[in-house]
């Protein structure tokens, strides 16, 4: 298991978006590690959110990594625009990208780091040939398109087969988990592995981000140190 420390990224979907600024410097201060972006264009999932121009907004009000996830039928075509309003991490679904392999490529072509996202009824053999170009490997425990959706375990156990193929084959992807995640489980994602945890409703449907962002900083802190 890489000794890289757990990073909590919460999820802007569920910010107040009349204070997008406040929000993200909130769970700044709150510890957070990286700004998860849920781009969705109501064709790969059943809801329209945010483009690069938020991500740009983003960019403009914090230094930590922007981690764009691209919830889209046609991946490709958004890559230079995540990646010119800042992107740090360009994640696409394994389901939408017709040519994988080339779609990774092209991110770490302009400079960003290449992530991989897998459906909840997805296999993980799904990601297995592109393992070599994958600088991140998403794992959904709910199924893409909303907010504050109920935890689904079946993504543990892909964490952990993730973690055993990428060592295998002396890889280090980071491992990420989206979905459902709040203080209940949250010990339980660490210790199978999950690094970059994401949480939109547990930091931001408290009322108080930077307090919830602490809380589950202070617990992953806790859980990495049990593992
Ligand atoms: C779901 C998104 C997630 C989600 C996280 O389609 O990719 O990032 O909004 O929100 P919670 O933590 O509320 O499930
Ligand atoms: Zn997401």
């Amino acid at each position: 298991m890489t000794d890289r420390p757990a990073v909590l990224a919460p999820s802007i979907l569920s910010a107040d978006f009349s204070k997008l600024g406040d929000e993200i410097r909130a769970v700044e201060a709150g510890g957070a590690g990286v700004i998860h972006i849920d781009a969705m264009d109501g064709h790969f999932v059943p809801n329209l959110t945010m483009g690069p121009i938020v991500a740009a907004a983003a960019r403009r009000v914090t230094d930590l990594p922007l981690d764009c996830h691209l919830m889209v039928a046609d991946p490709d075509r958004w890559i230079e625009p995540f990646a010119d309003a800042g992107a740090e991490t360009i994640t696409v679904h394994v389901e939408a990208a017709v040519h994988l392999h080339r779609t990774l490529t092209r991110i770490r072509e302009v400079g960003c780091k290449a992530g991989v996202a897998l459906n909840p009824a997805t296999p993980v053999a799904a990601i297995e040939p592109v393992l070599e170009i994958a600088d991140l490997c998403l794992v959904m425990s709910v199924n893409p398109g909303f907010g504050g959706q109920r935890f689904i375990p079946s993504a543990l156990d892909k964490l952990r087969t993730l973690r055993g193929l990428a060592e295998a084959r002396g890889l280090d992807p980071i491992l990420e988990i989206d979905g459902g995640v709040d203080a209940t489980n949250l010990a339980e994602v660490v210790a199978a592995g999950a690094e970059w945890i994401v949480a939109g409703s547990a930091v931001y449907g408290s009322g108080d981000p930077e307090g919830a962002a602490r809380d589950l900083t202070t617990r992953m802190a806790g859980a990495r140190a049990g593992v």
